[in-house]
């Protein structure tokens, strides 16, 4: 079998990327190792940033968005015990973040590929990729696939196979000394706005997925044992982080309970020959900036066009320059993910100096329109150049 790309993966970016080359008349066949229903049901982020939204509008696909899709113009911090809004919206030149689920954009692409006449193979097994020819070989309904090709984009997220055939590539990274402990439950959200916490007993974080779904974290060790932590346990942990005057949290049924470790990871390159490395298979952020998904998407955009050109003009100055392009951004994203992590987040063992450090910084970001824009551009996006 022959295309033009052969897309592993089929998360944000690689059915991101499959959709946005069909535009340009560039045909792809998704390779995935998960089940259809695995990949639509796994419930991940959901705040997509300004640029996001306008490339999934100009693109056809954002239907499910523009009905369910929530915008907000503003977060809160909280620190003792006090609220503070950042106006992100008016900080920010008018732009805004919406919050949608990750696994609704999922299902979104997968459905508008598929009417499409894309080609998605799901429950794929063995992939292999081999950069060099370029091909892909997987199993799939018991058949041995090979799959040649003119690129391959490597979509398939931190834990994929196609980083690991990328020669001399350097990593960086960073680990937290937390990981998050997130809860989809069944009950409206009882703010309009999402709101960061800063406690001395750690973070805590309310967000939402719709009008009667909320999205909530606690910030617990990373060795923490889910079992340790029933419902009520969750529940009394997120009244006493999140509790400021004139305000309670409402409960209800837990629908999912997971823990995510944190990290920030960078690979550099991320490209070799004829393989290009896009979202999670790059870079890993940790969440507090609200961030992956919005760089996955960046990445295919930036891949998107310079295949196209590749195709339309034989130029390949776009596809030369596809990783120092996307790196920029991804440095400025590390660099605001890990300022918020380490605003918001209690640091074990920290001395008293790196707490009111730590303190100090909080109280400028919301007493001052310079510090308090600084988050703002980042966290609703900086445009994409
Ligand atoms: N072969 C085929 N598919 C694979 C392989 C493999 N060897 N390994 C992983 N995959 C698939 C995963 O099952 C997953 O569906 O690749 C996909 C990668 O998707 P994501 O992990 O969602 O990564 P990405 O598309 O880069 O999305 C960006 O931003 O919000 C964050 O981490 C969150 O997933 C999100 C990411
Ligand atoms: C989420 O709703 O899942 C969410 C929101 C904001 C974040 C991280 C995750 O910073």
């Amino acid at each position: 079998m022959r295309t033009q790309v052969a897309i592993i993966g089929a998360g944000p970016a690689g059915l991101v990327l499959s959709h946005l080359l069909h535009l340009r008349g560039i045909e792809s066949v998704v390779v995935e190792r998960r089940s259809r229903e695995y990949v639509e049901k796994r419930v991940r982020a959901g705040v997509l940033e300004q640029g996001t939204v306008d490339l999934l509008r100009a693109t056809g696909v954002s239907a499910g968005l523009d009905r369910d899709g929530l915008p907000h113009h503003g977060i809160e911090l909280l620190f003792d015990g006090v609220s503070h809004r950042i106006p992100l919206t008016e900080l920010s030149g008018g732009r805004s973040i919406t919050i949608y689920g990750q696994q609704r954009v999922v299902s979104d692409l997968t459905e508008a590929r598929l009417a499409a006449g894309g080609q998605l193979y799901f429950s794929a097994d063995d992939v292999v990729v081999d950069p060099a020819v370029p091909r892909v070989t997987f199993m799939h309904e018991g058949q041995r696939v090979e799959l040649d090709c003119d690129f391959i984009a490597g979509c398939d997220g931190f834990h994929g196979v196609c980083r690991e055939v990328l020669p001399s590539a350097t990593s960086y990274e960073r680990e937290y000394p937390f990981a998050w402990l997130g809860i989809l439950a069944d009950v409206a959200p009882s703010n309009d706005e999402l709101v960061y916490a800063n406690t001395d007993r750690g973070f805590a974080l309310l967000s939402l997925r719709s009008p009667t779904v909320s999205r909530l974290y606690l910030q617990v060790d990373p060795l923490e044992d889910l079992a340790a932590w029933s419902d009520d346990r969750v529940w009394d942990e997120l009244h006493v982080r999140l509790a400021h005057s004139g305000w309670s949290l409402k409960e209800g049924p837990v629908l999912e309970k997971a823990i995510t470790p944190m990290r920030s990871f960078v690979c550099e390159p991320m490209q070799h020959g004829r393989l290009f490395l896009a979202g999670d298979a790059a870079h890993i952020v940790p969440p507090t900036g609200a961030k992956g998904l919005n760089l996955a998407i960046h990445d295919v955009h930036v891949l998107a066009e310079a295949m196209g050109d590749w195709y339309d003009s034989g130029r390949s100055t776009g596809l030369d320059a596809y990783s120092a392009t996307c790196l920029r951004r991804v440095w400025r994203v590390q660099h605001f993910s890990w300022w918020m992590t380490s605003m918001l987040h209690s640091f074990p063992g920290e001395d008293p100096f790196q707490q009111r450090l730590q303190r100090s910084q909080l109280e400028y970001v919301v007493s001052s329109s310079a510090a308090a824009t600084k988050l703002a551009e980042n966290y609703v996006g900086l445009p994409w150049t």
